[in-house]
């Protein structure tokens, strides 16, 4: 890092609030000089995959009846395999893009909204001048060059807006897709592919009469996130899935603001993942249901070859727990009238159509993961901090809102260090619980989704501490930390240690509440890998 001032690195970083904004008012300045937009290509970047995307307004058939006025992004495809862009049909979701490891890829975004807006490759470990940091955001009209080597292993990842402030809203509106990586050693293992690997991305929204998109008024309902009433599937209410007697492979991807799915089969048959957030898992994990917060994936192997034709199952999300503020806070789980966090309903209905003799079969292995543990990090007895809080109105991160430009000491990480990170909630977290910072701060507490932008990380240990067992039974059963992650979900009174390499590329990368509500109030910092 040039410019450097050399503050010592001090040892502030006693995972105490208190510890925290006593000592750690350093804030230092970044330069402006990090944000040179890049609206060239660069010559000695030899693309193999080359893709044109445009956002701008549209309108999409959503609901029977009128179109919905949706933000969209729109690609072309200028170079690469044909299977590059998949489009899905009248939708507002963007293209999925398929990529293999190892290609070299090249995107000219270019933004026709009436808004400023950029594109974050959520779950893709690449430079910072191709992560979408908000300083890239463009104007109408301009265009950013974004360029970098897909080094993720296979894994479903997702694209969307991060537009300073304004994630929330783009996003909501439809500014999302799909990202696909395949690699030779999924390649290797007989997966269902093809029509028989699907997108499953989870978004709720609310339609007034004329089937236009209702958003949020207020900072009580930012506080809490917004809840939809209407559940969609890859972009359609009431999904429907016609499927065969055999395998299948679902992409699910929560794309929604704030909703957290308590994922199940109305049936009781339990559900095995294959993957999450980005990569398989090194063996299927079966689980009776499966949590995934705003922004988690798991690749799930829905396997139909001992059903009926003829049968029909539903896809729910199950009543859970614990997830919004007591009574005695800021309100419950409820979006006016609508369906609240943690209630219990439909999500998708899969009629079994057809039957066929073949199905792959569920592989008892899956990939190869180098597990990380305490050994790897240099930090071991000095974990970097990521202190959930609930201010009134005011939801952050280490006691600090977003600021483009700044980074304290303990966000400054060394290129090339494997890091030991503690997310846990500043007031301990449970409602009337226990430790200072009774009262608005507990009774406030509520679920978030962290996600770490660049490279993902591994969880060595989830806790949960104070009141709220009885909550925390309803979806602790749901996790699976076996995977690589790069979004977790931290529910009231919990608290996670992660492993995380900074390898590869310097520079800017948020780590944030992927509750997009909270997000734009500010609940996201940044490390700076030098
Ligand atoms: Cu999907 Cu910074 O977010
Ligand atoms: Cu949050």
């Amino acid at each position: 890092m040039t410019n450097k001032i050399n503050y010592k690195r001090r040892n502030f970083l006693q995972h105490s609030a208190i510890g925290m904004t006593a000592a750690g008012l350093f804030p230092k300045l970044l330069f402006a000089k990090n944000r040179s937009l890049k609206s060239e290509p660069t010559a000695s970047f030899k693309a193999d995959v080359e893709i044109e995307i445009i956002s701008r307004d549209a309108y999409v058939p959503i609901k029977s009846g009128r179109k919905t006025k949706v933000q969209k992004y729109y690609a072309k495809l200028l170079k690469g395999p044909k299977d590059t862009i998949v489009e899905l049909e009248d939708n507002y979701l963007g293209p999925t893009l398929n990529y293999k490891q190892g290609q070299k890829v090249r995107i000219y975004y270019k933004n026709k909204l009436t808004e400023v807006s950029v594109i974050h490759m959520h779950g893709m470990h690449v430079p910072q001048s191709s992560d979408g940091h908000p300083m890239y955001a463009i104007n109408t009209g301009e265009t950013l060059v974004y360029e970098f080597e897909v080094l993720n292993r296979a894994g479903t990842n997702f694209y969307h807006s991060h537009s300073h402030e304004m994630t929330a809203t783009q996003v909501y509106k439809g500014l999302a897709g799909l990202i696909t990586v395949t690699d030779k050693e999924e390649q290797a293992l007989d997966l269902p592919r093809g029509e028989y690997d699907l997108p499953f991305v989870l978004q709720d929204r609310t339609f007034d009469g004329r089937n236009q998109l209702q958003y949020l008024h207020g900072m009580h309902g930012k506080m809490m996130g917004f809840l939809g009433d209407t559940i969609l599937v890859n972009g359609k209410p009431d999904a429907v899935f016609s499927v065969k007697t055999r395998a299948y492979r679902f992409r699910v991807v929560n794309g929604s603001n704030s909703r957290i799915y308590k994922l199940a089969w109305n049936d009781g048959t339990p559900l095995t993942a294959i993957g999450t957030d980005g990569n398989l898992l090194e063996q299927p994990e079966t689980r009776p249901y499966l949590m995934l917060a705003p922004a988690e994936r798991i690749d799930l192997w829905l396997d139909f070859s001992h059903r009926s034709v003829g049968d029909e199952l539903v896809m729910k999300s199950l009543e859970y727990e614990g997830a919004m503020p007591s009574r005695g806070g800021m309100g419950m789980g409820m979006s006016g009238g609508g369906l609240g966090q943690g209630d219990d309903f439909s999500i998708a209905t899969f009629k079994v159509m057809e039957k066929v003799s073949k199905s792959p079969v569920l592989p008892k292995k899956l990939v190869k993961i180098d597990r990380l543990t305490e050994r790897d990090v240099d930090n071991k007895n000095n974990p970097i901090p990521i202190a959930i809080s609930m201010k009134p109105m005011r939801p952050q991160l280490n006691g600090r809102s977003y600021a483009m430009d700044r980074v304290e000491d303990f966000e400054e990480v060394e290129l090339g260090s494997i890091k030991k990170i503690k997310i846990f909630h500043e007031h301990g977290g449970m409602k009337g619980g226990m430790g200072r910072g009774r009262g608005m701060g507990m009774m406030m507490s509520m679920a978030h989704p962290i996600h770490l932008h660049g490279q993902q990380f591994q969880v060595l240990s989830r806790k949960m501490e104070g009141r709220g067992q009885e909550e925390y039974k309803t979806v602790s059963e749901g996790y699976i930390n076996s995977g690589w992650k790069d979004t977790v979900l931290v529910m009231p009174g919990e608290e996670l240690v992660i492993v995380k390499p900074f390898q590869d590329f310097k520079g800017l990368f948020l780590y944030h509440c992927h509750n997009l509500e909270h997000e734009d109030l500010g609940m996201m910092r940044q490390f700076y890998v030098s």
